[in-house]
């Protein structure tokens, strides 16, 4: 792929990510390092829908560690069943949270941070990785989202 994402001008979400997924499938598609793809991906998410934070954390020895992200210096390390990321990686499924203040055991990186999604992704059967998103906007996040970052996650992480 060029190094120019192409953004839908359509306020439609489902534009947007009809016009993203295929172009991250080709991003992808010719680099095999998970870093640079997870780099990569944040930002393209980030030009997408301008998201107040979009990043990765990924277990490592029982913990899930930052990973590469767009937005304000975030936490490091989260627990498993902490917060919404660790909570994500201990169901094995997405959480879509309306109202991060309503979510016990939020983890506050930022108060600006309204609503969230987790999409988890699985290794040998078993969570390694996990995509958090939050928006500034109150409720964001909904069932088409959930699907198309999970497709996302499944093109992402598919040469692993
Ligand atoms: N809010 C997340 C923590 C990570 S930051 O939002 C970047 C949580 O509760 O797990």
């Amino acid at each position: 792929m060029s190094e120019n994402l192409i953004i839908s001008q359509s306020s439609d979400k489902v534009s947007r990510y009809e016009s993203l997924i295929p172009q991250i499938e080709a991003l992808v598609a010719g680099e095999p390092d998970l870093v640079a793809n997870l780099a990569n991906v944040s930002a393209a998410l980030k030009q997408t829908f301008d998201f107040f934070w979009v990043g990765f954390y990924l277990v490592k020895h029982d913990e899930l560690i930052l990973g590469p992200f767009q937005g304000p210096i975030a936490c490091t390390r989260i627990q498993l069943g902490k917060g919404v990321c660790g909570t994500a990686w201990q169901r094995g499924e997405t959480i879509i949270v309306e109202d991060v203040d309503e979510f016990p055991g939020h983890i506050a990186c930022n108060f600006k941070s309204r609503s969230e999604i987790v999409v988890p992704s699985f290794k040998n059967g078993k969570v390694f990785l996990v995509l958090d998103i939050d928006s500034e906007q109150l409720n964001y996040f909904d069932k088409t989202d959930q699907v198309w970052l999970e497709k996302l996650m499944t093109i992402l992480c598919s040469g692993i």
